[in-house]
């Protein structure tokens, strides 16, 4: 039955038991937390993928609430440089955007107030508000209204009591609790945003990325090389993310932990996945061989590209003189000419950026080889998207 009024429950830690499989699940993901990852992936490989899953997880949070971009349509208004985007595309690119302000600014800033109403200022900038599009009628303020959420049975609270729930929940993850209890504030804080849906709208992709905030904030960083895919334990499957957060609506406790055991779980299966992209031997083999092998069948890069690539693949930063056997005959200066036209193509790209740098790496976020390589992921189950490309 679906009751028009709101039911107010308590902000608190729920216990597992001890013999839980979420507490099991906690304490596998403290081990992660504390492992220091030192991937084989080269750091600038890595980076490239790191963005990829960054922007395949901006359509996803756009999806959930109906945007119906392809990534192929993404992929192709990104590698157009157009200025002015199609709002759609906008909406995609304000997530990506706010995702990479959390990242640069998340260790200097208190997740507060004004950090909240930043990212929804970002994340709603530019769009029209509803009805007519993804954004809001107040970027960065509280509602002033009452609403209901699209899809579900839970009515949030009256918009004046939006800022003291809130206040509550800022405290509430900032409390000083023993670190162990860090992760299941992390599920339960994701859950209380939405259950209070302080904004008119863009609730959703901003709860996204305040766990994300929250994640980053806790080790589970970027700067350590693991690039985090949160949104994606979301949007993979949008039925079970709307089905979890209406049990933990009920505000029982067992509600709650049912709740947050699908988000750790959730969790745990993507650290695993980047995990495995780090390691460099499993990322060769697995991914950017095919890749470029797939580039070649559908006729995006020619056969001698193609071995230029492999041999960058096969050690991840190569010089001219590794390239010799593939351009035999050739005098040095015309070796030289070959790679400046793949770098200008952007296939390949000098070493930390450096313009005088002779060693070079493959790079795949070009309009060639980046459709394969998403291509790959998904055939691999490392996308949360579920499409062809
Ligand atoms: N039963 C529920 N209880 C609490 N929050 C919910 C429930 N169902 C959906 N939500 C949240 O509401 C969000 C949609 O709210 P909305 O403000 O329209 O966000 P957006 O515009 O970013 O999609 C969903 O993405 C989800 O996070
Ligand atoms: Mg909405």
């Amino acid at each position: 039955m679906r009751s028009s009024k709101f039911v107010h429950f308590d902000l608190e830690l729920a216990e597992p038991t001890f013999s839980s499989s979420l507490t099991d699940l906690i304490i596998e993901l403290d081990y992660l937390r504390r492992k220091k990852i030192r991937g084989t992936t080269h750091p600038e490989i890595f980076f490239q993928l790191k963005h990829i899953f960054h922007f395949l997880e901006s359509i996803g949070s756009a999806r959930i609430e109906g945007n119906n971009t392809t990534v192929a349509e993404y992929i192709e208004t990104k590698l157009e440089g157009k200025k002015k985007l199609p709002y759609a595309i906008k909406e995609i690119q304000n997530i990506e955007d706010t995702m990479a302000f959390v990242e640069k600014s998340v260790k200097n800033h208190s997740i507060n107030r004004a950090f909240v109403s930043e990212m929804h200022r970002m994340i709603t900038d530019g769009l029209l508000p509803p009805p007519d599009g993804e954004g809001d009628h107040a970027p960065g303020n509280y509602r002033t209204t009452n609403l209901r959420i699209n899809m579900s049975d839970h009515t949030p609270p009256d918009f004046l009591k939006v800022g003291d729930y809130m206040e509550e929940l800022f405290n509430f993850i900032h409390r000083k609790d023993s670190p162990k209890y860090d992760l299941l504030k992390i599920a339960i804080a994701h859950h209380r945003f939405v259950w209070i849906h302080p904004f008119g709208n863009g609730n959703g992709r901003t709860v996204r990325l305040f766990t994300y905030a929250m994640l980053v904030k806790l080790g589970f960083n970027v700067d350590e090389g693991r690039i985090l895919n949160p949104t994606a334990v979301f949007c993979s499957n949008r039925d079970a993310y709307y089905k979890y957060l209406s049990m933990a609506d009920k505000g029982t406790k067992k509600g709650i932990l049912e709740w947050s055991e699908y988000v750790l779980k959730g969790l745990k299966e993507e650290i695993e996945k980047i995990d495995k992209l780090l390691n460099y031997d499993y990322l060769k083999k697995e991914i950017l061989l095919p890749a470029i092998n797939d580039s070649v069948d559908r006729k995006y890069i020619t056969d001698t590209e193609a071995k230029v690539l492999k041999k960058a693949v096969e050690s991840q930063v190569i010089q001219a003189a590794d390239m010799k056997d593939i351009f035999v005959g050739k005098s040095s200066q015309e070796v030289s000419r070959q790679i400046r036209k793949l770098i200008e193509k952007k296939m390949l790209m000098r070493e930390g950026g450096d313009k005088t740098a002779r060693k070079y790496l493959i790079r795949f976020d070009n309009n060639y080889l980046l459709r394969s390589v998403i291509k790959l992921l998904g055939k691999k189950g490392f996308l949360p998207l579920r499409e062809s490309i």
